[in-house]
């Protein structure tokens, strides 16, 4: 029941580990630390009641990962490890498409040594560039503006072809829309490094005070208020979602698509707001213009996970932001108290 699960102390990694555990499975962590802080691990040990086997290592490490997978033997990997900043991506595309897509093929050349044959993949509904049609269902077309974006398309493009040269091969691409929010327990959390990019942990800091105030990238989209809409998904009905995957399509093969949202979208304002009340406070805030390559709304049509995994969301925006306030009041700069300098 051991699964390996590589970027495991990261944001959505780390929650995984929980919903893994609770579902009776063992997480085996394997991360570098370059977006994560190894304090998680205790923070794991206090929700679950025991501490997980880490390896601090490099997906781009090709001994260290066939170590890994002789040493465990786990029966599946959830693949989390990855850089994820859209901006920074376009600034260096060769580090994005290095970690991203060659960790990728390292990860899997490894597995298919070994005899590891089951990937859950962190994709992203990014796959699908600019929006054709909303709700977005898994047949929209695959694209992407940005190397970020592209990495993901590779990568699982590069999964599907795994699949049919080597047919007992399963792998599971779930497409995230927003993960928002944090463990109920506050014990973890998003914990960015510096200035946050994405708009949940700018508010939150803004909440708390390490913020001055939240710039709302522009109030004249076509959506019910001016500001952008996006499908909100906490991250342990995500992580949830993951360990359904795995559940239900454990016997089968091949490459399989899931969309993980709530089907809903919310505005900026909307999650401003959510935000405000869960903290008890007015959020300060400002409009500025758009951020370039923003879309105006994405949101999912989340109907083939709940036909085929029997999965659906529990949480909505406002325990979303309840759950965010208690983990970022708990620890107001994160785990790592030199997280504080930006
Ligand atoms: P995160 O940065 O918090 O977690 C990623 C983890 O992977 C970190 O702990 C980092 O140290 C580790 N890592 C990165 N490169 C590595 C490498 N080469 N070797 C070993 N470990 C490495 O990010 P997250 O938000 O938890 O995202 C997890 C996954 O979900 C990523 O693949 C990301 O692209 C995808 N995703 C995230 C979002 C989002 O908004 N957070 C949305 C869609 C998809
Ligand atoms: C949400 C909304 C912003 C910050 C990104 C990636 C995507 C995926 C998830 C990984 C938008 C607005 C934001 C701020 C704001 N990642 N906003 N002020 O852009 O939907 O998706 O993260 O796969 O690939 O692109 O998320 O949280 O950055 O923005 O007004 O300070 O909040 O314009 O409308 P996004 P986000």
């Amino acid at each position: 029941m051991r699964i390996l699960v590589t970027g495991g102390l990261g944001y959505i990694g780390s929650h995984c580990c929980i919903a893994l555990h609770q579902a009776g499975f063992t997480p085996v962590i394997y991360d570098n630390l370059s977006n994560s802080s190894r304090l998680v691990l205790d923070q794991l040990a206090k929700i679950c009641g025991q501490h997980f086997d880490f390896i601090e290592a490099d997906i781009l490490d090709p001994s260290a990962l066939s170590a890994a997978l002789h040493h465990f033997q786990p029966e599946a990997v959830f693949h989390f490890a990855a850089l994820k900043a859209v901006g920074e991506s376009v600034q260096q595309p060769l580090r994005y498409y290095q970690n991203n897509v060659y960790g990728t093929v390292n990860l899997l050349q490894q597995m298919q040594q070994t005899g590891c044959h089951r990937l859950i993949f962190s994709s992203s509904a990014t796959v699908y560039g600019d929006p054709q049609f909303l709700p977005l269902t898994e047949q929209h077309p695959i694209g992407a503006t940005n190397p970020y974006g592209w990495s993901k398309v590779m990568s699982e493009q590069i999964m599907q072809d795994i699949c049919c040269a080597q047919p007992s091969f399963l792998a599971i691409a779930l497409r995230y829309f927003n993960p928002a929010g944090a463990h109920p327990s506050g014990l973890i959390g998003e914990d960015p490094k510096g200035i946050p990019n994405n708009l949940m942990p700018y508010v939150a800091q803004t909440a708390v005070g390490r913020r001055a105030k939240v710039q709302v990238f522009g109030n004249d989209y076509p959506t019910i208020d001016g500001t952008g809409v996006r499908d909100y998904i906490h991250v342990m009905d995500l992580a949830e979602g993951h360990v359904a995957a795995y559940q239900q399509l454990l016997q089968q093969q091949g490459f399989h698509a899931f969309n993980l949202g709530t089907g809903k979208g919310d505005s900026v304002l909307q999650l401003i707001a959510a935000f405000g009340e869960a903290a008890g406070k007015a959020i300060p805030y400002e409009f500025s213009a758009r951020r370039p390559g923003d879309i105006a709304a994405s949101y999912a049509d989340a109907t083939k996970a709940r036909q085929q995994l029997g999965w659906q969301t529990r949480y909505n925006l406002r325990q979303m932001a309840a759950d965010c306030w208690r983990w970022q009041t708990l620890y107001p700069n994160g785990l790592e108290p030199s997280n504080d300098k930006q």
